[in-house]
């Protein structure tokens, strides 16, 4: 059997926020922003919005790409940090309610921003069990109910948005390449970013609970610049291919300055790594699917290209897939 990516959606509100807006109420500057982080502008739900009602559009999205009805899903994984509720009812059950999926699994995946690479492995083993049905699988955010606005080293950096896709089993794809994933984690690093408000009590002696993200930023800009490298040397190792063989590279969208240190550790052009940050900002679990929707619309991507998607996030997590477009 052969899993393929048969649609793609994604949404990001129509509410734009430009480095110049930030300036107003914020000592930072457009020109700070930009050269520290490659980000021009980044969207905000508005009230009436959050991570369901933009998850459940890029849902919709997707499977009208793919030409699925929701009776033929039978798993919705929503990989997001900031759902709708703090903790439960998952995000998941929400969009399974407003895309009236009738028979479907569903539940959140939290890996912060390497979730989607997460998921999508997830839901891929899934349709391998369950090759008559298919998975819907999706990244959303809504970190501007999460950040600090008075946190200029932070709040600059995010924004919201859905990105999602389809799969499926392609029975006529009986020689379809096989995509790899390689998922890793390193709990040590939990104190990199974090936002307080769950069960911890009492908190550890000598810190108050702060209820919005928490950012060392220097210490996650290293490891991402490591962890990304890593995932995607390894992925080729185990391929027995090489970076220079790959055709694109869809990392997490955090900041352009990481990508840009990536590629050059990594010896590849800055044009193999797909970027969209500079008007979306970092969109967490979402950045990684509202890239590949945004490019799959650019026609930017042709059956049979060597794609890697790479992640990094809290946790820490960081992950990676291989893949042979459209098939994972
Ligand atoms: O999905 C994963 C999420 N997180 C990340 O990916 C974050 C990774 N890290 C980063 O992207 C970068 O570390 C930041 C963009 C967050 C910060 O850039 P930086 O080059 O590491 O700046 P810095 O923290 O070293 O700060 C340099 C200076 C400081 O001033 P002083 O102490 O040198 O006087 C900051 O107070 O820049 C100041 N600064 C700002 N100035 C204007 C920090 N943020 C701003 C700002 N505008 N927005």
């Amino acid at each position: 059997m052969a899993v393929k990516i048969l649609g793609t959606g994604s949404y990001l509100p129509p509410k734009v926020v430009t480095n110049d807006d930030l300036a107003k109420t914020l000592d930072t500057s457009d020109e700070w922003i930009y050269s520290h982080t490659g980000i021009h502008s980044r969207h905000v739900a508005e009230e009436g919005e959050c991570t369901s009602t933009m998850a459940a559009k890029a849902g919709r999205a997707a499977m009208d790409a793919a030409g699925v009805t929701p009776e033929e899903i039978g798993l919705i994984v929503v990989a997001t940090s900031s759902p709708d509720y703090n903790t439960f009812p998952s995000t998941a059950c929400l969009v399974q309610a407003l895309l009236e999926c009738p028979a479907t699994g569903a539940y959140d995946l939290q890996a912060a921003c390497a979730g989607f690479v997460y998921a999508l492995d997830q839901a891929r083993g899934w349709v391998k069990m369950n090759p008559d049905r298919k998975a819907l699988v999706i990244g959303a955010e809504t970190l501007s109910r999460v950040v600090d606005w008075r946190d200029r080293a932070s709040c600059i950096l995010f924004g919201d948005g859905a990105g999602a896709v389809v799969l499926g089993d392609d029975p006529a794809a009986t020689d379809a390449p096989e995509a790899h994933t390689v998922l890793w984690a390193d709990g040590k690093g939990a104190g990199f970013i974090y936002r307080d408000g769950g069960t911890r009590l009492p908190a550890p002696a000598g810190t108050i609970p702060i209820p919005y993200l928490v950012l060392q930023g220097h210490d996650v800009f290293a490891f991402a610049v490591r962890s990304l490298s890593q995932v995607t040397n390894q992925l080729c190792d185990k391929l027995g291919t090489t970076p220079a063989d790959l055709d694109r590279v869809f990392a997490h969208q955090a900041n352009g300055r990481i990508i840009e240190a990536v590629a050059r550790r990594m010896k590849l052009p800055l044009e193999k790594f797909y970027l969209n940050l500079d008007t979306t900002g970092n969109t967490s679990a979402a950045s990684i699917p509202i890239a590949l929707d945004e490019a799959v619309r650019k026609g930017v991507l042709s059956d049979g290209m060597k794609i890697v998607l790479c992640g990094f996030g809290s946790g820490l997590t960081y992950a990676g897939t291989y893949l042979q477009w459209p098939y994972l």
